[in-house]
């Protein structure tokens, strides 16, 4: 898949798969799977660094990810999210973090939310790197939104979402995440824009669908908001094969002739 899959992919109404990796071993297996595309998000703060938000996330962090991840699977299309104030300080600030991200491997990046950042974001596009928008429940915003909220409730959040998303639709964006909205809204605003609407936690009208690779595979523990499906209970299997392993050395039985060398 490349930048102009996405509206041809839209055109065709074949919906799009994006999944979030960090790390390389995981890319190398998401490699050999059809998912589409790739986005090495900045919830790598929070699940590969503990941080409770995604603010954690820096530059430095995010090129490092994406680095491991393009290296594990250098054929997809890789989308990396631009940190927290990446493009709320000034231009020169913003291109050398974009600079940073598409020279460690990615594609494209993604940006939350549109107003006031409008200049920055095309003159990303303008220099030849696609943007992925991305609104509706914004993290970086956790702390002005007052926590992960469904957005778009009212009338006129729900206007100025479907607003935002025409003027990413019109800077060029070549398509928007949105996140914790109605499904109705989300079937709205996808069927409005020509670029692909990518959804999580936006019900099933989006033109695609993301989900965080460790949500999806159950490794998050008890974390299980509605709108997440796992595909694994990873969390048991994972401790199931650990305490195999302990039992196995606290028992003698681990290694065993095979497993050592003569
Ligand atoms: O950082 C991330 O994982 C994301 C997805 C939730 C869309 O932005």
């Amino acid at each position: 898949m490349n930048v102009n899959d996405f509206a041809k992919y839209k055109l065709k109404k074949r919906k799009i798969s994006m999944i979030t990796c960090y790390d390389h071993y995981s890319a190398k297996i998401i490699a050999a799977t059809d998912i589409d595309c790739i986005l090495v998000g900045d919830s790598a703060a929070m699940v590969m660094h503990g941080y409770d938000s995604t603010i954690g996330a820096t530059s430095d962090m995010m090129a490092t990810h994406v680095m491991a991840v393009s290296k594990g699977a250098p054929d997809k299309f890789i989308i990396s999210d631009m940190p927290f104030l990446a493009v709320r300080k000034d231009k020169a600030h913003a291109m050398k973090c974009v600079g940073a991200l598409i020279r460690a491997g990615a594609n494209a990046v993604k940006i939350e939310g549109v107003s006031g950042h409008e200049k920055i974001i095309s003159h990303i596009i303008g220099s030849g790197i696609p943007v992925m928008g991305h609104l509706g429940l914004t993290p970086q915003s956790v702390n002005g939104l007052g926590g992960y909220k469904v957005q778009g409730g009212s009338d006129a959040a729900r206007d100025a979402i479907m607003r935002d998303a025409e003027k990413l639709e019109k800077l060029g964006a070549f398509s928007i995440v949105l996140e914790c909205v109605p499904a109705v809204l989300a079937g709205d605003i996808s069927k409005n824009l020509n670029i692909p609407v990518i959804g999580i936690g936006a019900g099933p009208k989006t033109d695609g669908q993301v989900l965080v690779l460790q949500d999806m595979l159950g490794l998050t523990g008890e974390f299980k908001p509605k709108f997440l499906r796992k595909y694994l209970d990873g969390s048991a299997i994972f401790k199931a094969a650990i305490e195999n392993y302990h039992k196995d050395v606290v028992s003698g039985s681990f290694p065993d002739e095979s497993e050592s060398y003569e």
